[in-house]
């Protein structure tokens, strides 16, 4: 009998195992994660907990979910990538066990997991992300805990549009406990805005252990964008373009996109987050591709503009020139210390100039116009990253992860020379900030348009691709 007990431990072993052969090597690490905890715990004011939940699972199609997405805040303190989960961050240590923190999971079962994928479970959570205190998610309502004896409780804002799975410990069960257990008036924004920033002046600054990540998420999305440029024709579709893209991003083992890829010719290129991407083929129009791959949560935001026959014609070049001298003029003034406000104004200021030049425009307010957005916005775990925006006292910092991404947008009517109608340019690159200079993250895609010319004259490994005809 014990022989027979211990066959089936050793099977049950080699099999568990099995299942968690060839996995990436190159996660985020539990003590990374416990840092985040402690750098959190650390900006905690006197008495407090801080309640963090995961995001909910969304409908794609009626009984089915869109891929899980972990809330950022949830996955950057703990790693743990399911939904209905909820943790908690004390200040100080509590009860006779003097826990700080205490995660709720969700609880492992057999038969979901064979339709649905693995659950980490209590034992996961404790062996794989380094918690001591971990409880089924079940638990949270029986849980003691007086949330009225701290201070400040300190939470995100709480989805409203939730569904509920009527088992009282999904998100939207262990959201109701929570607002019962902490008399929680949902009018009351003091608590938001500390998670708000605690959680910003924690994330825009990147640690070593995410600029590895970041580094990478921002090189492999690079090689794609290079290898649609020299793959690229007049016969191409914009979802082939895409679908390039995807292709490398997961061969280099990234998750899959940081957010819906913007491929728009043409037209499509003046829409800022144009998404179709549907249109059959490019012909000589210039390309957009806003594309950056998701590498173990860190995204890249990378754009280039490209023609779609290989060679700028003069209207697109001159367009195209002003959008590379407004992201050169704001590179020169990237460091720490510089105020953010002050990157926008830069690259406001080239543009124009430049349009002002071509005749495009006239007065300087008219930039609006054809560059309404912004320079800059930090990167990091979301595209659109956690940082500290306040204003013109806001400086950036060593270590954080900037976009530059100018743009200039002509779409048909505009009042100009009908010449420029349909041009549509933006470049994008992606900046780590230092003490008295910059790293470019993404130089290696070329962004001067003799390079672009060049490097499309090269073949490409998907040129030679055959598919049948359908
Ligand atoms: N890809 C979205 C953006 O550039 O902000
Ligand atoms: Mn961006
Ligand atoms: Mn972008």
């Amino acid at each position: 009998m014990k022989q027979l007990f211990l066959l089936f431990v050793f099977l049950f072993t080699v099999n568990q195992v099995k299942s968690q052969e060839n996995l990436p090597t190159d996660y985020l690490t539990k003590e990374f994660h416990k840092g985040r905890r402690e750098a959190f715990r650390a900006l905690m004011p006197a008495n407090s907990v801080a309640v963090v939940f995961a995001y909910p699972e969304r409908v794609f199609s009626k009984d089915i979910n869109y891929n899980y997405h972990a809330n950022p805040d949830m996955y950057y303190l703990t790693g743990y990538k399911e939904p209905d989960a909820v943790l908690l961050i004390f200040k100080e240590a509590q009860g006779t066990e003097k826990y700080n923190e205490v995660l709720f999971v969700r609880e492992r079962n057999t038969a979901h997991e064979m339709w649905t994928g693995r659950r980490l479970g209590i034992e996961g959570a404790k062996s794989k992300l380094g918690f001591t205190t971990v409880y089924n998610g079940k638990d949270f309502k029986d849980f003691a805990i007086d949330f009225k004896k701290f201070d400040k409780v300190i939470y995100d804002a709480i989805p409203t549009d939730i569904r509920n799975d009527k088992s009282g410990f999904d998100l939207f069960g262990l959201l109701e406990n929570f607002k019962t257990k902490a008399a929680i008036n949902t009018d009351d924004k003091a608590p938001i805005e500390s998670f708000a920033d605690i959680t910003s002046s924690l994330r825009e600054i990147k640690t070593p252990e995410e600029l590895v990540l970041m580094r990478k998420t921002v090189k492999l999305s690079c090689v794609a964008h290079n290898e649609v440029m020299k793959a690229v024709g007049p016969d191409m579709s914009e979802n082939e373009a895409d679908g390039i893209h995807a292709y490398i991003h997961k061969h280099y083992g990234a998750e899959g996109e940081g957010y819906g890829p913007i491929v728009g010719a043409g037209a499509n290129g003046c829409i800022l987050h144009y998404w179709e991407n549907n249109a059959t083929k490019m012909d000589n129009q210039l390309l957009l591709m806003d594309v950056g791959s998701e590498y173990h949560g860190y995204s890249a935001d990378v754009t280039r503009t490209i023609p779609a026959n290989g060679k700028f014609t003069e209207e697109q070049k001159a367009i195209y020139q002003i959008v590379y001298d407004a992201q050169e003029a704001v590179f020169k003034i990237c460091k720490a210390g510089t105020p953010l406000v002050a990157l926008n104004e830069a690259a406001k200021d080239v543009i124009a100039k430049g349009l002002i030049k071509l005749g495009i425009i006239t007065d300087p307010k008219e930039v609006k116009l054809y560059y309404p957005h912004t320079c800059s916005h930090f990167l990091g775990l979301d595209v659109h990253d956690k940082g500290t925006y306040k204003g013109p006292q806001t400086v950036i910092k060593e270590n954080m992860i900037l976009t530059v991404e100018p743009g200039i947008y002509i779409p048909a009517n505009s009042k100009c020379d009908k010449k420029w109608w349909n041009i549509g340019v933006r470049i994008e690159d992606d900046i780590l900030m230092l003490k008295d200079s910059y790293e470019n993250l993404s130089a290696e895609s070329p962004r001067k348009w003799q390079d672009i010319e060049a490097l499309a004259k090269q073949k490409s490994t998907f040129n030679d691709m055959k598919l049948p005809k359908i």
